[in-house]
């Protein structure tokens, strides 16, 4: 056993299924057992139903499985690639020292792999967590309203300017300052492109390395008609303070929504000023990257989008038009404090096609990470953390500008800790010389200044360079250049940018916050111990190994904008990955940037528009059409990319929504009259299969066909991949683009509510309109490329480039054989449990019992149920939600409820539970069956044992809470039953405490 594997900082055989083969624990003789109960003789009969036309006939290859400590081995050798040198790097992404309660809290299981708190009685550990992230946020910038969260700073922009259009009503122009960093204008750029939003670009001066106010006021004139808002940088992409509360005071006079980009790491007490102190009244929204306030670099991501908005006397509207997750404080039904996500009404899982913005998914758990950072910080740690790196900085720019030849590029503009100089020499040249004495210098930035010698650098300093790296700078520099004896000192911070009050914000002790956080881990449940039946969400077993791998030094210390030849490990993985997705999906190429399924959704749209922009003659295809029971990313997002849903002279354009047929499938008759009636204004359609139902979309091809004659494209969403990778081929299908959720299928953590991953494929119609960056290997060295017309970046640097880690160490270990046994178990196992339920339930859509599942199924409840259930008191609508608590009561998970089918219980099993856990399950359900038939009273007063009773939602939305003060960690309530005592009763014992605690109810 090697080194890496004997170091292991977890016990893999406290994990029942760590080291199973594939990490599937159910026995052969439970699959011939299951088959047989089924009627089946082998795991490929279950897809019997599927057109053999659509398989992979033997043309399936992964490889073969790496063993456990095969895959470390190799996983460690590729990250031991990668070259950690000392780095002034920062630019679009920063670095700073990491708190320890970072890695405490990712261990916590309860926390790294729950889902999105739907349940608020079974997530107040996620929610918790996420509201205090919130208010640490809210603490450093006097914001009310910060959600939590978004996917970037990049992302975070394009939904600011997109909400204040919303804001100001119609007006569909924002300036935007050139001198935001360059990966978020492309990001901005690539998502506003066929939309309405009008992105302007304000030049800065290249001589102040500012922006001129005078330009700015010339901007707002010229556009004032039409003009909703403008996005400028606290501290701009050449490191210099903007004049930040002029620009506030512009947007002011004019009635302007501002929008100011900061880090969060610069304004606390005694550091910048921070944005609700802008101009007169602060500026209306903020954005920011927070991937630094927890994590590593990474090579670009896990990020953090961090988006703040006003919520007070003055202003309480704007909440509403923003995008995103907010949690508020409520109570639950015996008055204890509780904690809820509300303002749901904006989100596309209830508003759909209207919705504020498409994220479904988003970086939950960094808020979490970075709010325990900020708690173990305290203001007092980031103000030093500031003061490090403006001294840093100062030290630096002395040390450098006493080199003949080295002088600050603006020698009288004021930067906190990043700034220009201009060499004597070609910057690249010089970069290059840095990285033979394994320091990364700094980034060229003559592009960005137009500089015609390309000769300036951007350095980069925070809390994390040391004495010992000055002294490597200074013998670097001594060895090729000659020191003078005079150097120069930094100008001075204005006092006007300083901050004067007092940041509250304390600082807790590692100990006390761990142990905080493990009592949040305990209120939420996780796929570890038990089933986790939600349907659509994939909750499989999470293994530790991937997050292990993820976390290596070598994969998380690397900069995204460090030099290609130090990242040959990071590179490897990227172009492995992309080679594995080809294979899964039978497509051609390979988008590796979208961050979660929707941002997928929208690569995979802003393609199809590109791609008719090029081939379509001047016929404008305005029309998406969807599935009724789509997603609501789906509308959402082509909504989003700026199909607009309305009548134009009788006609329809944007979204059309497709019904299902009797078979719970696409109704084809449906669709052949809208492609007749639309034919050449389709841009395409967006298909989920298996769909929601957990039915194959047996006729897809057909579909395909139809909707390729008239020159659309189609659009798989794949989250439901576990059905069927390795035994469908995409490209057989008819398929145009697909996302692959790595946070479903591909194993890693739902982090509760994010970060996730989804890699886009494509056919080869759309290869040359990839966004973002590609890997390529050119003799034995991995290089980085851009499709030759990429339509840009749907996010900064490689999207989350961390979770790819987890993706490729998962499929490593699944290999060939590992991914087809992975689909098939799921299969099997969700044909036995509709089997066993099937029975008990009917089954929606109307009339599909007969119709084969495949991952997963929907169970509702007979019409006199229903009648019955609502005699007692509970509105129609609630009767499903409540059986959901109902779940809770035995120690596992709701199953989804009311989506798609708003009376529809939807179950997914995964392929991660064995025959005596599906057993178990069954139980559950069937005694929830005799609730129903004899107490269903109870239902009035479920859930009982989580750690709070049913929480007051309503509450929560109309007397709308979203700050508490830290001075304290908030008390936890522990369960009334833990989900593990639960786990060892049996079903009738919790029947019996169920009623018991139902007679108690008050
Ligand atoms: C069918 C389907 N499509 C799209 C999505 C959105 O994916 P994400 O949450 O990764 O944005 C989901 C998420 O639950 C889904 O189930």
């Amino acid at each position: 056993m090697s080194e890496h594997v004997r170091n292991l900082p977890y016990d893999s055989t406290k994990f029942k299924k760590e080291t199973l083969p594939y990490y599937i624990s159910m026995t052969d003789s439970e699959i011939t057992e299951i088959l047989k109960i089924l009627g089946l003789h082998s795991l490929d009969e279950l897809f019997n139903h599927l057109p053999d036309s659509i398989k992979f006939k033997n043309d399936f290859n992964m490889g073969k499985a790496l063993s456990y400590n095969d895959l470390i081995e190799h996983v460690t050798n590729v990250a031991n690639k990668n070259k950690i040198m000392t780095s002034y790097v920062g630019d679009g992404l920063k670095s700073y020292k990491l708190e320890k309660i970072v890695d405490d809290v990712c261990s916590i299981r309860g926390l790294t792999t729950a889902y999105t708190p739907y349940q608020p009685e079974r997530g107040q550990g996620t929610l918790w967590s996420l509201y205090l992230f919130s208010n640490a946020i809210h603490s450093l910038t006097g914001f009310e309203a910060v959600n939590a969260s978004m996917y970037d700073r990049s992302t975070c922009l394009f939904e600011a300017l997109n909400a204040s259009t919303k804001i100001s009503k119609n007006k569909n122009t924002v300036l935007l300052l050139e001198s935001n960093y360059p990966g978020d204008i492309e990001v901005v750029q690539t998502l506003s492109k066929h939309t309405s939003l009008n992105v302007i670009l304000i030049p800065f001066n290249k001589s102040t390395g500012l922006t001129d106010l005078s330009v700015v006021k010339d901007y707002v004139e010229k556009y004032q008609s039409d003009l909703a808002s403008i996005a400028f940088p606290q501290i701009n992409c050449v490191g210099n303070i903007e004049n930040f509360s002029g620009l506030t005071e512009i947007c002011e006079d004019n009635k302007l929504v501002s929008i100011a980009v900061i880090d969060p790491m610069l304004i606390s007490t005694e550091g910048l000023l921070p944005p609700s102190q802008y101009g007169k009244k602060g500026t209306n929204f903020f954005v920011a990257e927070g991937q630094h306030l927890a994590l590593a670099p990474n090579f670009g991501g896990p990020g953090l989008g961090i988006f703040g908005t006003r919520y007070n006397e003055t202003d309480k509207l704007s909440i509403r038009a923003t995008p995103g997750r907010y949690i508020g404080k409520t109570i639950d039904h015996d008055g204890n404090e509780a904690v809820t996500m509300i303002l749901s009404t904006r989100e596309q899982h209830i508003r759909r096609d209207k919705a504020s913005s498409n994220i479904c998914s988003n970086q939950a758990f960094i808020a979490t990470l970075a709010g325990a950072a900020l708690l173990s910080r305290g203001s007092n740690g980031i103000t030093t953390s500031f003061k490090v790196a403006r001294k840093n900085a100062e030290n630096l720019y002395n040390l450098i500008t006493s080199f003949e030849g080295f002088k600050p590029q603006f020698p009288n503009t004021p930067f906190v800790n990043e700034f220009c100089v201009s060499l004597p020499i070609n910057t690249c040249d010089f970069l290059k010389m840095a990285s033979k004495d394994q320091i990364e210098l700094g980034i060229d930035v003559s592009e960005r200044l137009k500089a015609k010698n390309k000769n300036v650098l951007l350095l980069s300093c925070s809390d994390i360079q040391t004495d010992e790296d000055y002294r490597k700078v200074e013998s670097f520099l001594l060895k090729k250049f000659k020191k003078t004896s005079t150097s120069l000192i930094a100008p001075k911070i204005p006092e006007k940018y300083l901050r004067l009050d007092q940041v509250a914000l304390p600082a807790f002790k590692r100990e006390e916050l761990f142990d905080f956080y493990q009592k949040l881990g305990e209120q939420n449940v996780s796929p570890d111990d038990n089933i986790y039946p939600l349907g659509s969400c994939t909750m499989k077993y999470n293994p530790l190994v991937n997050d292990y791998l993820a976390g290596l030094p070598g994969i998380t210390n690397l900069h995204p904008q460090s030099n290609e030849l130090t990242a040959q490990g990071s590179l490897q993985i990227l172009y492995e990955i992309a080679n594995m997705f080809k294979q899964i999906t039978g497509l051609a190429g390979v988008a590796l940037q979208p961050v979660a399924g929707a941002q997928g959704e929208l690569v995979g749209i802003k393609m199809f528009q590109a791609y008719h922009a090029d081939h379509s003659k001047g016929q404008s295809r305005n029309i998406i059409l969807i599935p009724k029971s789509a997603h609501g990313t789906n509308p959402a997002t082509s909504t989003m990319a700026g199909f607009i849903t309305k009548e134009v002279n009788g006609s329809t354009q944007g979204i059309i929504e497709i019904c299902a047929n009797s078979h719970g499938q696409i109704d084809m008759n449906q669709l052949k009259e809208v492609v007749s009636k639309y034919h050449q204004q389709i841009a395409g359609i967006m298909v989920t299969n298996p769909n929601t139902s957990g039915i194959f979309e047996t006729n897809f091809k057909e579909m395909a066909d139809l909707i390729h004659s008239v020159g659309g494209l189609v659009y798989m969403d794949g989250a439901n991949m576990n059905a069927i990778a390795g035994i469908v081929n995409l490209e057989k299908l008819g398929v145009d683009a697909v996302h692959n959720n790595l946070h479903k299928t591909w194993s890693i953590p739902h982090g509760g509510g994010g970060p996730g991953d989804a890699i886009v494929a494509v056919s080869k119609k759309l290869v040359d309109y990839i966004p973002g960056t590609q890997v390529k290997l050119s003799s034995g060295v991995y290089e980085i490329f851009h499709a030759p017309k990429s339509i840009g970046s749907f996010h900064r640097h490689h999207g989350n480039f961390a979770h790819k880690v987890r993706g490729y160490s998962y499929l490593l270990a699944l290999g060939t054989e590992g991914v087809i046994k992975m689909s098939s178990i799921a299969v099997l196992s969700a044909r036995y449990l509709f089997h066993r339920l099937g029975k008990a339930f009917p089954t929606l859509p109307e009339n599909t019992q007969a119709i084969p599942r495949m991952h997963e199924f929907i169970l509702t409840l007979t019409k006199e149920d229903f009648d019955r259930i609502q005699k007692i008191g509970i509105p129609r609508t609630n009767i499903i939600p409540q059986i959901g608590k109902l779940f809770l009561d035995f120690g596992v998970h709701a199953p989804t409820v009311a989506f798609p089918e708003a009376f529809g219980l939807m179950i997914e099993p995964t392929e991660s539970f064995n025959k005596k856990e599906l057993d178990r399950f069954c139980d559950i359900v069937l005694c929830i069956r005799k609730i129903l038939d004899e107490y269903p009273n109870i239902l009035i007063s479920a859930p009982h044992f989580t750690p709070i009773k049913k929480v007051d939602e309503v509450k929560a939305n109309k007397d709308i809470k979203l700050n508490i003060k830290i001075d304290k960690l908030p008390p936890v309530l522990p369960n009334k039953i833990t989900p593990h005592a639960l786990d060892s009763m049996s079903i009738n014992e919790i029947f019996e405490r169920i009623l018991k605690a139902h007679e108690e109810y008050k």
